[in-house]
């Protein structure tokens, strides 16, 4: 049984295989009429979100009905879990009704691996606590290979609010083991505690900084995070005032740094907050192709997961 619960499970014959299905899913006409529309027929995926989200969870739906599969979703509030059911037991039940794969996001970070221990069922991690996203991260990944920023000397600026950003974790150990040179830029409240366990050359690549300027001095991309305000304990109104003025990225931005050629955002976005809302229609701003590349690359994903191909 393969699982996709963080960045460390793929390595990187495996990325360039999910690039390549992705880039040929994205390039599809469209999305919903592609070769594979047959792959998962039959095959059910157990949809478990007790986390808001939009795209994620929209995205893996759309994913499982484009490769010809049906979804099943789960309330958490209503599952046996609220009862004390184990995590394997709950693993090995939606199993045996059927379910090939199970995506689950979650506020608790250790749910994604012990519904995996049980090895019922392929488990998706969709957002763990602050911990991951790693499924987010691949979609971006396919975002910079379809923009044609893979293949230079990839100089990335990460804005934002990273110390309680799961997505920006997963970068973490993403980035540098593709060859990126990552610049975390924050004010020093919302920069990264740690990063995760990196080969020293994989470490060398991550710098971090409190100046704007330095991040966006001759980077090609800049990717903001959102503030997440539900994740601080103390609704902060001078930091959040300091990060509006200091980091929010606005058109000047864009004037004053030539080499910046691509905006992007997992979203969801703060307008005004993290980015100025007159960047919204940029042809720099990339936020709605990543949404794209969310769908193409979560298709790529259940292939790999469930299709039973030899890489
Ligand atoms: N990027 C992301 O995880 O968005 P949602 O919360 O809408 O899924």
């Amino acid at each position: 049984m393969i699982h996709a619960l963080s960045i460390d499970d793929f390595d990187e014959r495996t990325l360039r295989l999910l690039l390549s299905w992705g880039k040929e899913y994205f390039e599809a006409e469209d999305l919903a009429h592609n070769p594979d529309a047959e792959l998962l027929a039959g095959r059910r995926v157990a949809l478990w979100f007790d986390e808001p989200s939009t795209r994620t969870s929209l995205s893996f739906e759309a994913a499982v009905k484009n490769l010809g599969g049906g979804v099943v979703r789960i309330d958490e509030k209503c599952s046996s879990a609220v009862k004390g059911e184990s995590w394997g037991d709950t693993a090995a039940v939606l199993a045996e009704l059927g379910c090939s794969a199970l995506v689950i996001r979650t506020s608790d970070a250790d749910v994604p691996s012990a519904l995996a221990e049980e090895d019922a069922l392929s488990v998706i991690n969709a957002g763990n606590g602050t911990v991951e996203h790693p499924t987010q991260a691949i979609g971006d990944l396919l975002c910079l290979e379809l923009s044609g920023y893979l293949s230079t000397h990839l100089k990335l600026a990460i804005v934002g609010d990273s110390a309680h950003s799961r997505v920006a974790n997963s970068h973490f150990r993403l980035l540098p083991k593709c060859g990126i040179d990552v610049t975390v830029c924050a004010p020093a409240a919302w920069l990264p505690g740690s990063l995760p366990s990196l080969s020293s050359r994989e470490k060398e690549r991550i710098q971090l900084t409190t100046s704007l300027e330095e991040a966006l001095s001759g980077a090609t991309v800049a990717m903001y995070l959102r503030v997440q305000k539900e994740r601080h304990a103390d609704n902060n109104i001078s930091l959040y005032e300091e990060f509006i003025e200091k980091y929010q990225l606005r058109s000047e931005h864009l004037s004053r740094y030539p080499s910046l050629k691509m905006v992007m955002h997992p979203g969801p976005v703060n307008w005004g907050i993290e980015i100025s809302p007159s960047l919204r229609n940029s042809p720099k701003c990339a936020i709605l192709r990543q949404v794209r590349c969310g769908v193409a690359m979560r298709m790529a994903l259940l292939r790999y997961l469930l299709g039973g191909e030899e890489e």
